[in-house]
C-alpha cells in the first residue's frame, strides 16, 4: 500500500516553504551565514518539535527562518522541497511563502522571491513539477503592513497566482484583511486563506464572503456548523487539510480522531497536504500513509483524495 500511495500522482496545495526547512539544512545555512544557534545540534533541535498549539509552533518556525539570508538560501530551501516532491510523485505544487518573515529582518523582497522562483522554474524544467506560488500575509501583523507587502510584490505580479493568509489565527479574523484582499483581487490575483484550523467556523464564513477565497486552508472546524458544511459541499469549495499538522498542533488528539475521511464521505472536496513537513513529521506521502495507518483509508478513498488535489489547482 505504501508504494502504491507513493506512486499516486498528486498535487500539494498547502505547504509553507519556510516550514520545509529541515534541521540539517537549518544547521548548514547557519554555518554558511555565520549565525549562532541556541541548539547544540540537529537532534536537540528536533527534540524541541513538541507543540501544544499553533502559537508554540510558530514561535519556533519564525526562529528557524532566521537562518535564511541569501538568494541561494531560498533556492536551496525550495529545491530540497521539490526533490522530496519528486520522490513522492507530487507533480504539481502551490507553495506559500511569507515575505514579511524576511523583509521584517531586513532581507529584500527580491532576494527571497528570486531564490524561490529560480528553484521552482528548475523544478519545472529538470523535475517536471509544475507550480503556482502564493504570497501569504502574516495575520498577526496589521492590514497596513499587508498593503505594504502587496505594493512591494506588484512589480513581480506575474510571479504569483494568489494571496494567502497565515500565522496566528485566533484573534485575527479574515475580516481584518478584507480591503487588502480586495486590492489583490483587483490586480487579478486569486485568494486563499487559513481558516478553521484553531479558529471557529465563523472565520471560514468570513474567508468565503469577505475575502472571496477559492480554497480554505485547513477548514477542519467546518464540521461544527451544518449550514457551512452544506455550502462547502454544494459549492465544492476545496479544503487543503494537513493531517500530521493537525495532530502535532493538537487540533485533534490523535490521528484516529481526524475528520478528513468523514468529510470526504460527505462529499467535501478535501485534499491531503503537509503544511510544515520539517516540523510535523513528514511530507504528502507520510500524510497519506498516516491516513492508511490510523483511519484505514482505502485505495478508492486515496484515489479520490489525490484526484481532488489535482482538481483543486489554481495554476
Ligand atoms: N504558518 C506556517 N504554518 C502555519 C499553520 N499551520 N497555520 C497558520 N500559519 C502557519
Ligand atoms: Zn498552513
Amino acid at each position: 500500500m505504501y508504494d502504491w500511495l507513493n506512486a499516486l500522482p498528486k498535487a500539494e496545495l498547502h505547504l509553507h516553504l519556510e516550514g520545509s526547512l529541515e534541521p540539517e539544512l537549518l544547521f548548514a545555512l547557519a554555518e554558511r551565514n555565520k549565525i549562532a544557534l541556541p541548539w547544540q545540534d540537529v537532534d536537540s533541535l528536533r527534540s524541541a518539535y513538541a507543540f501544544n498549539n499553533l502559537q508554540e509552533f510558530l514561535d519556533l518556525y519564525y526562529q528557524g527562518a532566521n537562518v535564511l539570508r541569501t538568494e541561494q538560501d531560498f533556492y536551496d530551501l525550495t529545491w530540497a522541497y521539490l526533490l522530496k516532491c519528486k520522490e513522492q510523485n507530487v507533480i504539481h505544487v502551490e507553495p506559500f511563502f511569507d515575505p514579511q518573515t524576511h523583509t521584517d529582518r531586513g532581507i529584500a523582497f527580491e532576494v527571497v522571491l528570486r531564490g524561490i522562483k529560480q528553484a521552482l522554474r528548475d523544478g519545472q524544467s529538470k523535475l517536471g513539477i509544475s507550480h503556482g506560488l502564493i504570497l501569504s500575509f502574516l495575520r498577526h501583523l496589521s492590514e497596513e503592513a499587508a498593503f505594504a507587502t502587496l505594493a512591494e510584490a506588484m512589480p513581480f505580479r506575474d510571479d504569483f497566482i494568489a494571496v494567502g493568509l497565515d500565522s496566528s489565527e485566533l484573534g485575527h479574523p479574515p475580516s481584518k484583511f478584507q480591503r487588502v484582499f480586495a486590492k489583490a483581487r483587483s490586480e487579478g490575483l486569486l485568494a486563499v486563506a487559513h481558516a478553521g484550523e484553531e479558529g471557529p467556523p465563523e472565520y471560514i464564513w468570513q474567508a468565503l464572503d469577505l475575502l472571496k477565497v477559492q480554497r480554505i486552508d485547513h477548514g477542519v472546524r467546518a464540521i461544527e456548523d451544518e449550514r457551512l458544511m452544506q455550502r462547502i459541499i454544494d459549492e465544492q469549495i476545496p479544503l487543503t487539510v494537513c493531517p500530521l499538522s493537525n495532530t502535532k498542533l493538537c487540533v485533534f488528539d490523535d490521528m484516529a480522531q481526524h475528520n478528513i475521511l468523514d468529510m470526504l464521505e460527505r462529499g467535501v472536496k478535501v485534499t491531503v497536504n503537509s503544511d510544515d513537513p520539517a516540523y510535523f513529521g513528514g511530507y504528502v506521502g507520510e500524510n497519506f500513509a498516516a491516513l492508511y495507518d490510523s483511519l484505514k483509508m482505502s485505495k478508492e478513498q486515496a484515489l479520490r483524495l489525490a484526484q481532488n488535489s489535482l482538481d483543486a489547482r489554481l495554476a
